[in-house]
């Protein structure tokens, strides 16, 4: 008689659909959570039930007004701490400050990103450096601490269904070349690969590895894309979709990626881009 295979960590959380508790008693740390995506997507999880880091590189009075919307409009716990996530001991440190504050970690969104754009033969070792080292390195810094506190703890299932999600902000740029901008679609590139890869290397961790690939959002890094109508109508020839992006579009994105709703879902691109990589000047031309 063929036996029934086992499994070795049966969920036996009946994922809600309630908003409000979907991460309940969750420990989040979000990178670049001062303003932008990041900032949104720390009020997401909060309002969702999770206790937040809200991780700042420099203005640390923004970081502290999402603190307060989490506390205030949220009721779950939140505090601010400044690292740079290109700096092995800043992120170190960052997570021993939320270990003191939260005890673990649950849900790591690794958001904190940014441009520095040239002309290929212009771009300086220096902007090429600097990009690669916050966009990719930084996701690798704050990823590699994050699976080390996931796999020490172990599934706690009265918590989640998983031992520990990690939540990647990527782009659009992962997979459309973007000239101009060679040391951010390289750095988004990576981060694909690297999500992948930590995905196929961590399952059996119960560990679950995403990306989020955002088009245009409205967001301070890519103001001159939408801040006149004359842009914003040349942005719109790209998204088929007709409107520019939100923040809490993105944030909705990643509350769902952290939840059990999306328990058996790891190594997979989220686009949330308005159809942007639907390719639409295809849709009359080839
Ligand atoms: C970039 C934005 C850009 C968008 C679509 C994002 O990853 O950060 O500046 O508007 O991709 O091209």
């Amino acid at each position: 008689m063929s036996q029934k295979p086992t499994e070795s960590f049966p969920p036996v959380i009946t994922p809600s659909l309630d908003q409000q508790v979907i991460l309940k008693g969750q420990k989040a740390l979000v990178t670049g959570a001062s303003s932008g995506i990041g900032k949104q997507v720390a009020i997401a999880l909060g309002h969702a039930g999770a206790d937040v880091v809200v991780n700042y590189a420099s203005d640390a009075a923004t970081a502290e007004e999402t603190v307060q919307e989490i506390k205030q409009r949220c009721g779950t716990n939140a505090i601010a701490v400044k690292a740079d996530v290109s700096d092995e001991e800043q992120v170190q440190a960052m997570f021993q400050t939320m270990f003191r504050a939260f005890g673990t970690i649950d849900i790591l969104v690794n958001n904190a990103g940014l441009q520095k754009d040239a002309p290929f033969d212009e771009m300086s070792l220096a902007y090429w450096r600097k990009v690669i080292d916050v966009n990719l390195t930084g996701q690798f810094l704050c990823a590699r601490e994050a699976v080390r506190e996931f796999k020490r703890r172990g599934v706690v299932q009265t918590v989640s269904c998983a031992a520990g999600k990690i939540i990647c902000m990527s782009s659009v740029h992962e997979v459309i070349p973007w000239a101009g901008h060679v040391n951010y679609a390289t750095s988004k590139g990576g981060i694909h690969m690297m999500m992948k890869t930590l995905a196929q290397e961590l399952a059996p961790d119960r560990i679950r590895v995403n990306a989020i690939g955002p088009g245009a959002i409205r967001t301070p890094i890519n103001t001159e894309a939408w801040d006149t109508a004359e842009a914003y109508a040349a942005l719109m020839t790209l998204v088929p979709y007709k409107r520019i992006g939100q923040p809490e579009d993105i944030a909705n994105a990643a509350v769902f990626l952290a939840s059990d709703l999306a328990d058996y879902i790891t190594g997979v691109t989220l686009f949330v881009d308005g159809g942007m990589t639907c390719y639409p000047g295809f849709a009359t031309g080839g």
